[in-house]
């Protein structure tokens, strides 16, 4: 946080006004939470309404790629054939998929089945069969600005136990996004999916988390599910982060594999499922802008 800046000169958030009548008092706010000792964000994640706008026609195109994946989805598809909706839906908005070639990532789309806990790589040998949970996780790119939210989709007859599974990370996510509030904290909401999901004898993983989104693909805060309600970062209006647990029905261990890099799986091979949303910190509370 910048504190050389004069109260007559121009405000760091490009508004073209004053500081002292535009982001001074919002810099005072933080600067107390600071003082107690909260982690605060900083003021390169803090969203203009001009970015805002633009990040949310990004967050169209995302969701559209969704619903046409919502449309298509069946027992017998294999996940390249998902991954070639992604990429033929994208390029009709003139949108890029994020993942493609993100770190080496090979594929446009993330598909993650059963005990895949996310980062599953579509293939043509990979067939979608009556009873899976699957992921889909799609993000994309326009005009520079980025957008990232998944999908469950229970294929055919799914056990209820699985089906159940799915249901309360779909909770978890909307309990935690309850919680979403001006100068509130990131724990509030972590808190609140970690009790729901314990509640339900289910168990958070720890290593993946959410994180900031809308300039980058992953940016600060990154967002954990184990963390306590007071704790964590600060949230002020113009943040905007994923809302993602990946939530297990038996341990919350998992494991990479070690042959591409990616694919994440539980430790003991019990199904695992996700719910990602992007949420933006208003002044008087949140906005869902993806799902
Ligand atoms: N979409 C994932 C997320 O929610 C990121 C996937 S990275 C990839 O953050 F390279 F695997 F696509
Ligand atoms: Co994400």
């Amino acid at each position: 946080m910048s504190t050389k800046i004069g109260r007559n000169d121009p405000c760091w958030c490009g508004s073209g006004k004053k500081y002292k009548k535009c982001h001074e008092e919002f810099d005072a706010k933080i600067s107390y939470f600071k003082s107690l000792g909260h982690i605060v964000p900083d003021h390169s994640i803090i969203k203009t309404p001009e970015q805002i706008e633009k990040i949310k026609e990004s967050c169209k195109v995302n969701i559209a790629v969704l619903d046409y994946v919502a449309q298509h989805i069946h027992a017998g598809m294999t996940t390249q054939e998902i991954d070639d909706l992604v990429a033929e839906k994208t390029a009709e908005f003139g949108a890029i998929p994020a993942p493609l070639n993100y770190e080496g990532y090979p594929k446009s789309v993330c598909t993650s089945i059963n005990e895949v806990v996310c980062h599953g790589i579509p293939s043509d040998k990979v067939i979608l069969k009556d009873g899976d949970i699957i992921n889909v996780d799609a993000s994309t790119i326009l005009n520079g600005y980025f957008s990232d939210s998944s999908r469950m989709f229970c294929i055919g007859n799914v056990s209820p136990e699985n089906r159940k599974l799915v249901e309360v990370v779909k909770e978890c996510v909307e309990l935690g996004l309850e919680k979403v509030q001006p100068w509130g904290f990131l724990g509030d909401m972590g808190q609140a999916v970690n009790d729901h999901a314990t509640a339900n004898g289910y168990e958070v993983v720890r290593e993946i988390g959410g994180h900031g989104v809308g300039l980058e693909f992953h940016e600060d805060p990154w967002v954990s599910y184990v963390t306590k309600a007071g704790e964590d970062m600060l949230l002020v209006p113009g943040m905007i982060f994923t809302i993602e647990p990946m939530i297990n029905m038996g341990t919350h261990r998992v494991d990479v594999d070690k042959n591409d890099g990616w694919t994440v799986t539980t430790h003991d091979k019990k199904p695992s499922a996700q719910w990602e949303i992007m949420v933006l910190v208003t002044e008087t509370g949140h906005e869902v802008l993806c799902y």
